[in-house]
C-alpha cells in the first residue's frame, strides 16, 4: 500500500532580485513527499537546495508555483501570515547546519521551549523533553548548556527540539555540516530511528551524497532544477 502524499509542490520557481535584475534560483520544481517518507536532495553548492527547502518550509514565498499539504491538500501559500505561522509551528520541524540553541538555557529547557511557547503546561513540556532527550541518547545531559556539549550532542538536542511538537515533516539543511564522520553517522542513524518510531517524514538537503544513503528516495538538483 502506498502511503498518502503529505506534501506536493508544483511548478515552484524562486527568483531573487538585485535592483531590476532577476536572479532565478529555483527554475521549476515538482516534488511529492509521502507520509512517513525520507527524501534526500543532493547537488553541488549553489544548486538551490537551501532555497527550495526554505520555500517548502514556508520561510520564503515562491515567485511561482503551488505547495499543497496534508490529507485535505491545502494550498499553503493561500494562508494568511497568521495561519502560515500556525501551520509552520504545528506541522513542520527545522534543523539547520548551525543549531541555534539558546546558550543561556540547558538542553532540557531548549527542547521544552517550543512547547512552552505553544502554551503547553510546563510539566507536560518537561516530561516530553526528557523523553525526547533520552531518545536521542542525551538523558544524562539534561542540565548541560549548549557550550558544555559536543557538536554532535548539540545537533541531537536541536533535533529533539525540532520534533517536540510532533511535526509531520522535518526539514533538515546540511545538518551534519560541522560534524566529524562518527557524529555524522550518529545523527543520520538518529533521523532514521525517529522516522521509524514516529512516522515523521524527512526532507534532507545536503551537498554530501554519502549522507543520503539512509533516505528512502534521493533526488538530485542542478541549477535550480531536479535532474
Ligand atoms: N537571498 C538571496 N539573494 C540573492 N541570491 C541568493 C539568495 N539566496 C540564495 N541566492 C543564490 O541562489 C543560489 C542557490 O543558493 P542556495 O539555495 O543556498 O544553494 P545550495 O543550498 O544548493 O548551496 C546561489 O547562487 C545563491 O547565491
Ligand atoms: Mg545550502
Amino acid at each position: 500500500m502506498t502511503k498518502p502524499i503529505l506534501l506536493r509542490a508544483e511548478g515552484i520557481k524562486k527568483s531573487f532580485f538585485k535592483g531590476k535584475t532577476e536572479i532565478p534560483v529555483i527554475r521549476g520544481v515538482d516534488l511529492s513527499i509521502h507520509a512517513g517518507e525520507m527524501v534526500g536532495i543532493t547537488g553541488a553548492s549553489g544548486a538551490g537546495k537551501s532555497t527550495l527547502l526554505h520555500v517548502l518550509g514556508t520561510l520564503e514565498v515562491p515567485t511561482a508555483g503551488k505547495v499543497f499539504f496534508g490529507p485535505r491538500n491545502e494550498e499553503i501559500f493561500r494562508y494568511s501570515e497568521r495561519e502560515l505561522s500556525i501551520f509552520r509551528n504545528r506541522m513542520l520541524g527545522f534543523v539547520f547546519q548551525f543549531h541555534y540553541l539558546l546558550p543561556e538555557f540547558s538542553a532540557l529547557e531548549n527542547v521544552m521551549m517550543p512547547a512552552l511557547i505553544a502554551g503547553h503546561p510546563k510539566s507536560a513540556a518537561e516530561s516530553q523533553a526528557r523523553e525526547l532527550l533520552q531518545f536521542v541518547g542525551l538523558g544524562h545531559r539534561l542540565s548541560h548548556r549548549p557550550s558544555e556539549l559536543s557538536g554532535g550532542e548539540q545537533q541531537r538536542v536541536s533535533i529533539a527540539r525540532a520534533v517536540i511538537l510532533r511535526p509531520k515533516l522535518l526539514l533538515a539543511d546540511e545538518l551534519t555540516g560541522n560534524l566529524d564522520s562518527a557524529n555524522r553517522e550518529n545523527v543520520m542513524e538518529l533521523l532514521a530511528r525517529l522516522n521509524q518510531s514516529t512516522g515523521v517524514s524527512v526532507l534532507l538537503v545536503t551537498h554530501d551524497f554519502e549522507l543520503t544513503k539512509r533516505m528512502h528516495r534521493v533526488l538530485s538538483m542542478k541549477d535550480g532544477r531536479i535532474v
